[in-house]
């Protein structure tokens, strides 16, 4: 049983599985995608319910520009439609969206959707949705360092550079609210690699890989991958 008073501050998730879902349908790979649109949304509702305060997705990262510009225009056009659809939703459940990656090079409808979405629910403070995207996490540090690295320039820094200055300056911080690193991160599909997501933030998470591809990767699910979190021992490198 999850246990309401030990819940996860911070859920990540390599939405994984999408392709390979379509594939056995004999549908095209976009197809996949709104599949994973839809399961996205059960978790984000259900993430929501449970009272768990950030919730960030790999929606697409730095690599994903290689892939084929019918598949990249089709997860950008999913994007317009979930904010369409379901801006009323997440308003009302008092969410709150943001972005972590370089969003401003994704096409220009979708970067408009993405910015009403931040607008709309700047003030809402239930779930913070964190969606990962044109994301990496060699772009984040690189990105950090750059940032820390100018502030020396100007003389703003003038000691050591620390590593609660190097989480603020990542897109997890200051800028998103200083959100706290993710307790676990679940990845789907199979696969047990880190893909360039959160690599700073990752460093005392517990990971839960399961099989299940991400469109059939149910509330239920999510709650028995909560349980599993649950009943792992963290030390955080210390002896208990
Ligand atoms: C990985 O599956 C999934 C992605 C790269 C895209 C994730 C996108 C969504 C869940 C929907 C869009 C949502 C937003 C907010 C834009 P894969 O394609 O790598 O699957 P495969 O490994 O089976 O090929």
């Amino acid at each position: 049983m999850l246990d309401k008073n030990r819940m996860p501050k911070h859920v990540a998730i390599i939405m994984d599985g999408n392709g390979r879902w379509a594939k056995k349908r004999n549908l095209p790979r976009v197809m996949g995608h709104n599949a994973g649109m839809q399961a996205m949304k059960e978790i984000v509702r259900r993430a929501s319910d449970l009272g768990i305060k950030y919730l960030t997705v790999y929606a697409f990262s730095t690599e994903n520009w290689k892939r084929s510009e019918e598949e990249i225009t089709g997860i950008f056009r999913l994007l317009v439609k979930f904010v369409g659809l379901d801006l009323g939703e997440l308003k009302e459940q008092n969410v709150r969206v943001r972005v972590f990656g370089d969003y401003s090079c994704i096409p220009a409808r979708a970067k408009a959707s993405m910015d009403e979405m931040l607008e709309e629910t700047k003030d809402n403070t239930g779930l913070q949705f964190n969606i990962a995207l044109n994301y990496g996490g060699r772009l984040d540090i690189t990105r950090a360092v750059n940032h820390l690295a100018e502030k020396v320039r100007s003389g703003e820094i003038t000691g050591e550079i620390t590593e609660d200055m190097i989480s603020r300056a990542l897109y997890s911080g200051d800028e998103n609210g200083d959100v706290p690193d993710p307790d676990v991160i679940i990845r789907t599909s199979g696969e047990e690699r880190i893909s360039n997501f959160l690599l700073w933030q990752a460093a005392y998470s517990e990971f839960v890989f399961t099989d299940v591809l991400w469109p059939d990767f149910t509330p239920e699910i999510f709650e028995q991958t909560l349980e599993q979190y649950q009943s792992r021992d963290r030390r955080f490198g210390g002896r208990k």
